[in-house]
């Protein structure tokens, strides 16, 4: 496996005299502040898998904002809650807490204090993430402890509007893409491993009907950063694509 480190400092070395025996070397050093790196796209176009690794190598934090959105629907789910009784999301958001934390190597989503990771990554529960992320009650929380989170840089974010709202400085921006068809296949066969009697055809309906929704909402729509390197991965090996992104983060990292 390959790592990459960034330098934690950088140093600048200068010298004003070249008499030998009298010159001085003016050594500058700065510490190197930690990037945001941000990764936004449609579902399924790979942003998981790559800000995982991305964050793993760098030595970075991995926040899946995502997971914060699922982890709201549940409990709306569990709660049978109608999304149309404004008074009752704007108390039920008010009184929900939500955090990621890294726990032995996994990062897990807290739902008021108890994990429920395993519990967010079904079909229902991501429609429910979407439909419930159009809110503007519900994206203003969010954005209050996304920023919380990523606050320290040394961050890769992963989501929908995160070069675009939550941290327009990030350092580096990517917005990853990928075919419909390819997105859905990925989709669909994580779906079975994980033992869901699903479709193929259901599950292509059911990103297009998610990234319709998430790319024309009112509020922080999904749309590409002006200052964002975009990727298509149809084509590309996850390794493939994590090679261009750390390439763009080591460039950036010198340049800073
Ligand atoms: O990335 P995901 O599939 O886990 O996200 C679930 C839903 O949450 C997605 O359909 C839209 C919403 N979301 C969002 O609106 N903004 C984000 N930054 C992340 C997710």
């Amino acid at each position: 496996m390959r790592r990459y480190f960034l330098p934690e400092f950088l140093c600048f070395v200068g010298s004003n005299s070249f008499a030998l025996g009298a010159e001085r070397e003016d050594i500058r050093c700065e510490k190197v502040e930690g990037l945001i790196v941000a990764i936004d796209g449609p579902s399924a176009a790979g942003k998981s898998t790559l800000a995982k690794r991305l964050a793993r190598d760098l030595g970075y934090t991995y926040l899946d904002t995502g997971a914060m959105y699922r982890a709201l629907a549940l409990k709306i789910l569990r709660q049978g809650l109608d999304l149309a009784d404004g008074a009752k999301l704007a108390a039920l958001v008010g009184a929900t807490e939500i955090d990621l934390v890294e726990r032995e190597g996994n990062s897990q989503v807290l739902l008021d204090g108890v994990d429920v990771s395993a519990l967010i990554r079904t079909p229902e529960v991501g429609q429910m993430a979407s439909k419930v992320s159009a809110f503007p009650i519900v994206r203003r929380r969010m954005l209050e402890l996304q920023r919380v989170l990523g606050q320290r840089g040394s961050v890769v974010a992963e989501g929908r509007d995160i070069g675009t709202v939550i941290f327009p400085e990030a350092e580096v921006k990517i917005y990853l893409d990928a075919s419909v068809q390819e997105r859905a296949r990925r989709r669909y066969e994580e779906l079975r491993k994980s033992g869901r009697d699903v479709t193929l055809e259901e599950t292509v309906r059911e990103l297009e009907e998610r990234d319709k929704r998430d790319s024309e909402r009112d509020m922080a729509p999904l749309r590409k950063a002006d200052d964002a390197l975009a990727i298509d991965s149809s084509a590309l090996a996850a390794e493939a694509v994590l090679e261009r992104v750390m390439r763009a983060v080591k460039r950036k990292s010198l340049t800073n």
